[in-house]
């Protein structure tokens, strides 16, 4: 028997029903949810921050972030150093984000596409590998950046 692909997945309240949804709906795949657990109004960037925390220090291969457009969780989590975070509003975004970009999370936006749209795109996600070559020359490039984060 194969193991379960174990993924780390975080909302704001915004996302909260696409999570669920995404969660219940991919049986074969074992989440880690960090919440949050209810539309009850919070900030993206508690979420954003405490899932790629988590990444650096529990390994997970891939992060999923889910707010209202998905941008306020993007700019969160791309503060932190190797992390890449891609927004995707659709399957061609999605496999371009792993191919191109090696992408370890992908973020969705609940308020511009549909559950299943964003059940495709993390499929895809999963199912697609880095293609290296000039491609990791450009991701080195990402280092030259002083981040001077804590
Ligand atoms: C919450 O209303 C909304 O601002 C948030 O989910 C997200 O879209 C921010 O970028």
């Amino acid at each position: 028997m194969s193991e379960k692909k174990k993924i780390i997945i975080g909302s704001d309240h915004a996302g909260f029903e696409m999570k669920n949804s995404i969660i219940s709906n991919l049986s074969d795949i074992e989440f880690d949810d960090i919440g949050t657990d209810s539309d009850e109004s919070v900030d993206y960037p508690d979420y954003a921050n405490e899932l790629v925390k988590r990444i650096q220090s529990n390994s997970y291969s891939f992060g999923i972030l889910i707010c209202g457009t998905g941008i306020g969780m993007s700019m969160s989590a791309n503060r932190t150093k190797d992390i890449r975070a891609a927004l995707c509003l659709n399957t061609k975004m999605a496999e371009l984000a792993r191919q191109h970009n090696d992408a370890n999370i992908l973020v969705l936006g609940s308020r511009l596409i549909s559950v299943s749209e964003a059940i495709k795109c993390l499929l895809v996600f999963l199912n697609t590998k880095f293609e290296g070559g000039r491609h990791q020359g450009r991701l080195n490039k990402f280092n030259n950046v002083d981040y001077n984060i804590t």
